[in-house]
C-alpha cells in the first residue's frame, strides 16, 4: 500500500488535528515523544506518514506532491496561493483577518490617501487594498509582532490576524475593517485527489463525521 503523507502546520493546530484523527482511528504515538527530534512519523499499519512543517511551507509541500494532504490556516492558503484543492473546514483556530490601527487612522483610511500597511501577509493586504478598496498603498512586510508598527510609526495601519482582540486592545489599537474569516482547512494535492480518491475521500468523510458536518 502506498503511504498517504500528511503535512501539518506545527504547533497547536497539529495537536488538535491529531486529536481529530485519533477519533477516527488514525493515531501516531511516535509523535507524542517531546524529546524526539524526528521530523517524520509513520503509521505502518494504516499506511500514513505525518510531518510537521512551518505553516507557510505546508501549501508548497502539497502543491509539489511531497505531501498528499496538508492541514493549515486559511490565511496561509490565501497568502501562498498554491495550486491545490481545499476540501474541508476543520473549524479550528477560528479568527479574522483584519485591517487594524489606532482609531484615529479611520479618517485616513476613508480618505483614500496614500498609506503604509505593515503585515505578515503582503499578498492578502495588496489584494484587499488594490482590488476591493481600489486604493494604492505601500505594503511593508514584517515577520511578527505586527501591532508594533503603528505604535512606533512604521505604518499607519496593519493587516493581521485578530483572534481574541486582546493584543490590539492592550496596545491601544482597534479593528478598522474585517477582510475575511479564517480557520484551519484541509488541502489536497491535485494529482493525489485523483490517484487516491478512495482513501482520501473516506478520510474526508470520516473527519466530517467527527466534526459533525455530515450532510443529512
Ligand atoms: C497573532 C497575530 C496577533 C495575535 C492576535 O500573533 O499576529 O498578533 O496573534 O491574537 P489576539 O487577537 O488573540 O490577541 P502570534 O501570537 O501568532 O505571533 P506573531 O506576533 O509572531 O505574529
Amino acid at each position: 500500500m502506498r503511504y498517504i503523507t500528511i503535512a501539518l502546520a506545527k504547533g497547536r493546530l497539529a495537536k488538535q488535528t491529531m486529536g481529530i484523527l485519533e477519533k477516527i482511528g488514525i493515531s501516531c504515538p511516535e509523535m507524542e515523544d517531546k524529546e524526539s527530534r524526528k521530523l517524520i512519523f509513520t503509521n505502518e499499519e494504516l499506511g500514513y506518514k505525518f510531518f510537521l512543517a512551518k505553516a507557510n511551507d505546508v501549501p508548497t509541500y502539497v502543491e509539489y506532491g511531497a505531501a498528499d494532504i496538508g492541514i493549515v490556516g486559511k490565511d496561509t492558503i490565501v497568502e501562498e496561493n498554491r495550486k491545490l484543492y481545499e476540501v474541508l473546514d476543520l473549524d479550528l483556530g477560528k479568527c479574522r483577518m483584519c485591517v487594524a490601527g489606532p482609531a484615529s487612522a479611520r479618517t485616513l483610511l476613508d480618505s483614500g490617501a496614500m498609506m503604509r500597511i505593515a503585515t505578515k501577509y503582503p499578498k492578502i493586504a495588496k489584494d484587499y487594498f488594490n482590488n476591493i478598496r481600489h486604493q494604492t498603498v505601500e505594503i511593508i512586510k514584517l515577520n511578527g509582532s505586527i501591532e508594533l508598527a503603528p505604535i512606533v510609526g512604521l505604518a499607519e495601519v496593519i493587516v493581521d490576524i485578530v483572534e481574541t482582540g486582546s493584543t490590539l486592545r492592550e496596545n491601544g489599537l482597534v479593528v478598522l475593517e474585517e477582510i475575511m474569516p479564517l480557520s484551519a482547512r484541509m488541502v489536497v494535492n491535485r494529482v493525489s485527489m485523483k490517484m487516491e480518491q478512495e482513501r482520501i475521500g473516506k478520510l474526508i468523510e470520516d473527519m466530517r463525521g467527527v466534526l459533525g458536518q455530515n450532510e443529512a
